[in-house]
């Protein structure tokens, strides 16, 4: 990991969360896992629309097959795009300022997912309704359904530039757009394996789908009876599972160490573990395929499903743990910032020079409440290390408080960095002063309590 302090570290908003962190944190995967089940149904069945309707041309079975596939998607679409909202949402409020970051980054290429989707939209639905009307321009009709899935295509590797870029503060100074975004070592390894667990999900919900599923006796070919179409998507869904055995450690490999740790392996782990019980009951499928069985079919929905989740913890898994010393820091910043304001303005409240002694207090206390206070306690840790650490680090050694005052280190990892602080001279006298007596006179005071 890269020193903290060679990183840009943005103060965050001074906000607390709307709800407890680990609702958040459960709701981005469980809501992200909605989002990406319909997502890899459209991408992977974008792609076989194109790759089917093309074979078509010669074998007009798989034309007509194309076109199922084609009318169901169209809803996976809407709902993919409809189920992004809300992570996008959470992810928002958790890593508001990671997010925006990236956001701002990559911006051309971040807004312009929104026509992107738009155009993929139309695209799609021209191709579903213009199905017969251009029956004798297919090479047009292809087009438009290639130009849909293209655009479908580069959505998610918008998406995967931004969603890295924000884990990696180190690169924020280096990046300037999308395409340098792409470069950052882990992204293409990661759209890889999204790929092929799209074309997985897809090709094993399509055998599901024809299986269960009753399929018109009319649009049955010689060629391409129910179990040949359930066994080419169980055969697709296995080889892009089976790759996805090589684009995984591929992923794992090119992530920054940071994040990495034991938790997040045994997650993964789980993962790859229910993946191969899949594999085993597609080969299962496909070397079989007359004996068809809808309830493997479910088992291995169910099956998936579980890697996807154990997956999606995974990926959360190695977020909060790649961001959080930065998140520390930040917090920190923000932290001093926001003390510092109040400090500037009271002293402004105050006319700028603070008036000395009178009034019950003795100047010491006076400026320690009003000063120090915000940040320093007696004895409990606040923003800053409490009174009592502070005065055996400097026993009777009120020169040496005054000259850390002035001029602060950085000494803890676990706390934020204090300002240095201009006070009068006799005014830093007397805080340092008066800091050392209230903790040396803490028995007496509670002597005098208990009289
Ligand atoms: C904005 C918050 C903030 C304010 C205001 C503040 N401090 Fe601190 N102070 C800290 C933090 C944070 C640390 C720990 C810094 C570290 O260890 O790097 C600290 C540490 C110290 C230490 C320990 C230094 C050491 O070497 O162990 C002393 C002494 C101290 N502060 C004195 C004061 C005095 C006196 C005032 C008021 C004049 C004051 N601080 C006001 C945040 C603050």
């Amino acid at each position: 990991m890269e020193s903290l302090s060679t990183l840009p570290i943005p103060k965050d908003i001074p906000l607390p969360l709307p709800v407890e962190s680990y609702n958040l944190q459960i709701s981005i995967i469980f809501l992200f896992l909605l989002h990406i089940l319909f997502v890899n149904l459209m991408v992977g069945g974008s792609l076989f629309v194109v790759v089917l309707e093309w074979m078509g041309i010669q074998k007009p079975a798989y034309d007509r097959l194309a076109r199922r596939i084609a009318e169901t998607i169209t809803v996976n679409k809407s709902l993919a795009v409809v189920l992004g909202v809300g992570p996008l949402l959470v992810i928002n409020v958790l890593y508001t300022i990671h997010f925006y970051t990236a956001n701002a980054l990559t911006g051309v290429a971040w807004l312009m997912v929104v026509p992107v989707v738009a155009i993929a939209f139309l695209l799609g639905y021209a191709h579903k309704y213009t199905w017969d009307r251009l029956a004798h321009q297919k090479g047009l009709h292809i087009a438009i359904g290639a130009g849909a899935a293209l655009l479908f295509l580069i959505v998610p590797l918008i998406f995967l530039a931004n969603i890295n870029l924000m884990l990696f503060p180190s690169r924020w100074t280096q990046v300037g757009g999308w395409v340098s975004a792409l470069a950052i070592p882990n992204v293409i390894p990661r759209y890889l394996h999204f790929l092929l667990g799209s074309v997985a999900v897809a090709g094993l919900f399509f055998a599901g789908y024809f299986t269960v599923r009753e399929f018109p006796e009319d649009q049955i070919d010689q060629l391409l009876d129910r179990p040949k179409v359930r066994q080419m998507f169980y055969s697709i869904a296995l080889a892009a599972t089976a790759a996805n055995f090589l684009a995984g450690p591929l992923l794992l490999f090119t992530l920054p160490a940071e994040g990495l740790s034991w938790k997040l392996a045994g997650i993964i782990s789980c993962g790859v573990v229910l993946a191969f019980i899949v594999i085993l009951i597609l080969w299962k499928e496909i070397i079989v395929p007359q004996q068809t069985s809808a309830t493997r079919f479910y088992w291995m929905a169910a099956l998936l499903t579980g890697t996807v989740v154990l997956m999606a913890t995974g990926r959360h898994v190695y977020r909060e743990s790649a961001i959080s010393q930065h998140r520390l820091a930040m917090a920190g910043e923000t932290l001093a910032y926001t003390s510092m304001v109040g400090i500037a303005n009271w002293r402004i409240s105050q006319g700028l020079e603070m008036e000395e002694g009178g009034g019950a207090r003795s100047p010491g206390e006076k400026v320690f409440d009003n000063v120090c206070a915000v940040c320093h306690a007696l004895d409990k840790r606040l923003v800053g290390p409490p009174l009592t650490e502070i005065a055996q680090t400097y026993p009777n050694d009120v020169a040496g408080i005054i000259k850390w005052v002035k001029n602060p280190g950085r000494k803890r990892a676990d706390y934020p960095q204090m300002p240095a602080i201009t006070l009068t001279e006799s005014q830093h006298q007397a805080v340092a002063q008066y800091i050392l007596d209230l903790v040396s006179g803490k028995g007496q005071e509670e002597e005098k309590e208990g009289e």
